[in-house]
């Protein structure tokens, strides 16, 4: 499916586009910004081609995915956020990366908001979780706003991540996202 194109006061949520590489590779370039992402380090050009080809793809096998978050007063691209399946765990992560320069603004958790509800809403889900490394504080307490609870400790890809949960009947007693 084409990602839908959805309108915040701050951002605009759109599908990634392979004219993003530039400045998909400047963010994934930031050390700063790939601590606690797998690897730990800046990703090559030639990396951050495959997994921008991966996000646009993955719009077409599910109702779901990725989408960049665009500033609305500039149209600069901050980043990513949206849903991924995970073939490893059966189960569809929410995902969030942004430049540096745009963190402590609430900007993931905004994002992150739309996603959940775009996952339980449109997608139809039952269940979407969030891994990070137990040191990134700042990705645990953008889940912990978004509603999401500790699940367990999960193995993949060759790390020890934490995995936080939340069930469609969780995200419907939240209410709804103005009240958040
Ligand atoms: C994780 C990330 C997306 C958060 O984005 P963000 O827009 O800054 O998130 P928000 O502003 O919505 O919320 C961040 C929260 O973490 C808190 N926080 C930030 N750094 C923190 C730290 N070192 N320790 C504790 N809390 C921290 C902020 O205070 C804020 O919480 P608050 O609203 O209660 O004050 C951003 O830091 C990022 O892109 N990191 C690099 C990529 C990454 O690690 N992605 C997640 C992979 S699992």
């Amino acid at each position: 499916m084409d990602p839908p194109i959805i309108e915040t006061d701050r951002f605009t949520l759109r599908g990634f586009v392979p004219g993003d590489l530039d400045r998909l590779a400047e963010i994934l370039g930031d050390s700063e910004v790939m601590r606690y992402m797998p690897g730990s380090r800046p990703w090559t050009r030639e990396m951050v081609g495959k997994e921008l080809d991966s996000i646009i793809e993955h719009w077409d096998r599910y109702p779901y995915g990725r989408w960049a978050v665009v500033d609305r007063r500039d149209s600069m691209m901050l980043g990513w956020c949206g849903l991924a399946y995970l073939p490893e765990l059966d189960e569809t992560e929410v995902a969030y990366l942004l430049d540096r320069g745009y963190w402590n603004k609430g900007y993931a958790t905004e994002a992150a908001r739309i996603s959940l509800r775009f996952g339980f809403e449109e997608a139809g889900l039952e269940r979407i979780i969030a891994l990070a490394f137990p040191e990134n504080a700042a990705s645990i307490r953008v889940m912990e706003k978004i509603g999401m609870t500790y699940d367990k400790m999960t193995h993949i890809w060759r790390l020890d991540l934490v995995q936080y949960e939340i069930t469609r009947d969780m995200h419907r007693r939240l209410g709804p996202l103005e009240s958040q």
